[in-house]
């Protein structure tokens, strides 16, 4: 123990004569004390060997030891290091170089809105596969080989495997969450999607969607509109409508397209509502039993709504763009404008 202290107090007259003059020295400094096999480590672990009522006492003399190692070795760095700044040169007065700072891209920003909204719904955010399976793009949802609903789609499939495709839409999402078996679901699925599709200033062969999925026991047709109207509103303000028409998904019973009044015209009709005074936003419905049961659900115990929409329209609406290419070309003039989804 004594000869401990002793050899501290020699160590701590070595730190306290060693003088850097460049930063080599420094380095040399900082490995011989600081480093992970320094001395500073060294001594620390001795004590172990200290009795227990010495403990306390040794440990402050320790860390004495250590600090005083370590406000050398920053001395030594400030007043060796090469950017020390040459105060004659330098002109406090100048203003600074910017940072220049991202931006969101124009779909992300709709995106994270939109996942917004229904998060505090309590939907959670799930993924999946933009490279997909025929069974979980169409034939789990009700789209059986040769149904004429698959034409509606243009799909691209993978030359290598023609059971493999580029996903036509988000509802594979649904079917993925509801093989896993858990219940109830309340997600909420962004993603790209792809059809093949000639590209021009309204239509791509690639754009997003966002998928929304709720099952559960007793959801009803009353839940799936209460949860859009809300959606709406939050989305397009309070002072929107809504409507809905029956449509017609393979995937869902009944089926549901829901308008909104054009928020341009406030329903009084323009050329972006096509003088009609609505603007259609989404597909939805009752998840149809077979889907339920193709994912091992039991359709008389569980009912579920989904709902699918594009986030390409709306962002073109909401920020006044009048060509979808420029989504997708990177022109950082273009991109750099956006700055929030609302
Ligand atoms: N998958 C449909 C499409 O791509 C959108 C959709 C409609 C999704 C109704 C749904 C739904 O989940 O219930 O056009």
């Amino acid at each position: 123990m004594e000869q401990l202290l002793q050899q501290i107090e020699d160590y701590k007259k070595e730190i306290t004569a060693y003088t850097a003059t460049d930063e080599k020295a420094a380095e040399e400094f900082r490995i011989k004390w600081l480093g992970t096999k320094g001395l500073v480590k060294t001594i620390m672990s001795e004590m172990k060997n200290v009795p227990n009522e010495k403990r306390k006492e040794f440990g402050q003399i320790l860390n004495e030891f250590k600090q005083l190692a370590e406000t050398k070795y920053e001395e030594m760095k400030s007043s060796t290091s090469n950017f020390k700044p040459q105060t004659s040169n330098l002109d406090l007065t100048l203003p600074g170089d910017s940072i220049p700072v991202g931006t969101r891209h124009p779909i992300s920003l709709m995106t994270n809105r939109i996942i917004s909204i229904f998060q505090r719904l309590g939907f959670a955010v799930a993924e999946g596969p933009e490279i997909e399976d025929d069974w979980h793009n169409f034939t789990a949802l009700n789209l059986p080989e040769h149904h004429p609903a698959r034409d509606m789609q243009d799909t691209f499939y993978v030359q290598q495997n023609p059971d493999w495709l580029l996903r036509t839409h988000t509802s594979n999402i649904q079917i993925r969450e509801m093989q896993k078996g858990k219940l109830p679901i309340r997600i909420i699925c962004p993603g790209r999607v792809y059809r093949n599709e000639t590209v021009s200033a309204r239509s791509h062969c690639f754009f997003h969607q966002v998928e929304g999925l709720y099952i559960d026991e007793n959801v009803s047709f009353a839940d799936l509109k209460q949860t859009l109207y809300f959606f709406a509103k939050e989305m397009y303000g309070n002072d929107v409508r809504i409507r809905f028409r029956p449509s017609y998904f393979p995937f869902t019973e009944p089926s549901a397209e829901m308008d909104i009044s054009c928020m341009l015209c406030k329903g009084a009709g323009c050329n972006v509502c096509k003088k009609t005074g609505w603007l259609e936003i989404l597909g939805s419905g009752m998840v149809h039993p077979n889907v339920l049961s193709n994912c091992g659900i039991d359709p008389n115990k569980y009912t579920g709504f989904a709902f699918g929409m594009g986030i390409e329209r709306p962002a073109l609406l909401k920020y006044g763009i009048n060509d979808i290419r420029l989504f997708s070309e990177n022109d950082v003039r273009f991109l750099k404008q956006f700055t929030s989804a609302v």
